[in-house]
């Protein structure tokens, strides 16, 4: 039986995240809405998100129980089809999609009555130029169309969440840490504090293993620094 209950797509709204929210009302969670165009797509840190048409964009609402390890999760049915088009695709912890030193895609995770989790990968749409030096956009390597792009990430995802919930993150995590930039390379980090330290990979939680001068911390929340040049 398939995870997803309902597949929405529609041509235009604001943001696939707003709406939604709305639509829980009418379909039953999980679901996955899925627009063409976003009028005011969001990205973390209240950024905006560059949501031209021939990008992909969606919202998966989910009942979790245990959320921790979920967008870590998420990355892996991700990168396994993005690789089909680009090999050299990689995660940046926690859940950026990058291609060398740019963006590709991410993911934005809102919790409230349930789990609304909004994908947005860069295929074909025009870039602004405010954002051109530091994205990539699919097209760029391989020819292909958005919406398979889209089926291809919902089927792979189908064949892998009963085992996240069931056992959570943990049996992801060597594949997650084979994709992960910045494998054993020094990187900074800002969290509630800075930290400068060797990435180890990531833990059963998906939190980042960081080996600094005096300790290894274990970190949860946080963006490495001076990543997009
Ligand atoms: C990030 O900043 O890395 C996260 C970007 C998430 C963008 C997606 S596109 C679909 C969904 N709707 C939004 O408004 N944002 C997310």
């Amino acid at each position: 039986m398939k995870y997803f209950k309902e597949i929405i797509t529609v041509f235009e709204c604001d943001s696939t995240m707003d709406l939604a929210k709305k639509l829980k009302n009418f379909f039953n969670p999980p679901f996955v809405l899925q627009s063409n165009i976003q009028r005011f797509g969001r990205g973390q840190y209240g950024r905006s998100w560059n949501s031209n048409f021939g990008g992909l964009y969606f919202t998966e609402v989910l009942s979790l129980e245990q959320i921790l390890g979920f967008s870590t999760f998420l990355s892996i049915p991700i990168i396994r089809v993005l690789k089909r088009y680009v090999n050299s695709v990689k995660v940046k912890w926690p859940n950026d999609i990058v291609v060398g030193r740019k963006k590709l895609g991410g993911i934005l995770i809102e919790k409230s009555d349930y789990v609304y989790a909004g994908i947005g990968i860069n295929v074909s749409n025009k870039v602004s130029e405010e954002f051109k030096k530091i994205s990539a956009r699919l097209s760029d390597f391989s020819e292909v169309n958005e919406l398979h792009l889209f089926y291809e990430i919902l089927d792979e995802e189908e064949n892998l969440i009963n085992e996240f919930l069931r056992n959570g993150f943990k049996n992801f995590v060597n594949e997650y840490n084979e994709n992960l930039i910045f494998l054993n390379d020094e990187i900074e980090l800002e969290s509630n504090n800075i930290y400068r330290g060797i990435v180890e990979g990531v833990g059963i939680y998906g939190e980042l293993i960081l080996k600094t001068r005096d300790k290894v911390e274990r970190i949860f929340s946080g963006t490495v620094l001076n990543f997009y040049k």
